[in-house]
């Protein structure tokens, strides 16, 4: 097995070979996850700190489970009620962190970069769990992982990113890692929400849906930021829901057993319909489940965990 960076950052730059390592160990953290007792002592007396200065429902409660599944201990840590409040620098929270005894650092962060600037100054391993709108490399990995679970491959699909492409950290990991792996990426959404330089990456972008969807094998709807409607970057909200929102008739564009994606938090009848949400192609709370699974697997090779137990 290929040896582990200190950090992981974000998956520009990453290689099959690397997301590879990391998805088969997710596999197998997911048959931990299938044991009636969830627990093994991999990372007994490694300790994970979760420091989220932005609000998470799925990714650090995910961390908590994750490290708690492999016995580590496991710290929560906000903005609000750190000493980040009293003026403390990040970088001064962090070290004190690391003098503590922390193994990880999970960190989310309203600033792009803030993690990159952890992951120099510290000696634990700095997980970036979202960084501004830079980027969100766990969670494009458990997409990479569940695209790879249900369709046997990722290679030669086609994947359509729909939404907030410009403000979305999903989005720029999630080109990142398909592209990485063989997948052909389009992008669509409102033209003031395209950054003009993105088509770097190798994805195409389109500002037509029904363009976006035609014979797409994964569909990934990006969670409109209502925050943004006010700097006046797209229509209203209905607006929004007639051109961009996935709906049955829309999906019948995509091949027919095209996977629905979303990050979460979802904003149903906007960027989806109820009925597609909760249909049979969707694969939402998989993704949620395997997330786990893969910040599981991150632990374990960022804090150089033992073996793996074996089933009994
Ligand atoms: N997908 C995602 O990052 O969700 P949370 O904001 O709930 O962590």
């Amino acid at each position: 097995m290929a040896r582990m960076k200190k950090d992981l950052l974000g998956l520009e730059g990453a290689g099959e070979r690397e997301i590879n390592q990391i998805l088969d160990m997710a596999a197998s953290m997911k048959e931990i996850m299938g044991r009636q007792i969830k627990k093994v002592p991999t990372l007994r007396g490694k300790t994970v700190v979760n420091m989220f200065y932005e609000p998470s429902t799925r990714t650090r409660t995910s961390f908590e489970l994750a490290a708690k599944y492999l016995s580590a201990d496991a710290v929560n840590i906000s903005s609000s009620t750190s000493s980040a409040v009293k003026g403390e620098s990040l970088k001064d929270t962090a070290a004190t962190i690391a003098a503590l005894g922390a193994d990880v650092v999970v960190l989310r962060h309203p600033m792009a970069g803030a993690p990159h600037l952890l992951a120099g100054t510290i000696k634990p391993a700095v997980i970036n769990a979202g960084d501004g709108a830079h980027e969100h490399p766990t969670q494009a990995l458990l997409d990479l992982f569940t695209v790879r679970e249900k369709k046997g491959r990722i290679s030669g699909l086609q994947v359509a990113i729909v939404g907030d492409i410009t403000h979305s950290r999903v989005a720029r990991s999630d080109i990142w890692g398909f592209t990485a792996m063989g997948a052909s990426v389009r992008l669509c959404g409102p033209a003031t929400l395209i950054p003009a330089e993105i088509e770097r990456t190798g994805a195409r972008c389109c500002t037509r849906m029904e363009d976006a969807l035609e014979g797409a094998d994964v569909v990934i709807m990006l969670r409109i930021q209502l925050e943004r409607q006010r700097q006046g970057l797209f229509p209203g909200i209905r607006e929004y829901g007639r051109l961009y929102g996935l709906n049955r008739e829309r999906l019948a564009l995509a091949a027919r057993d095209a996977l629905v994606m979303h990050p979460g938090p979802v904003n149903r009848g906007v960027e989806i319909s109820h009925d597609v949400a909760d249909g049979v192609q969707s694969v939402i709370n998989e993704q949620v489940t395997n997330g786990v699974a893969v910040r599981m697997a991150l632990l374990y090779l960022l804090a150089g965990g033992g073996a793996v137990e074996a089933a009994d």
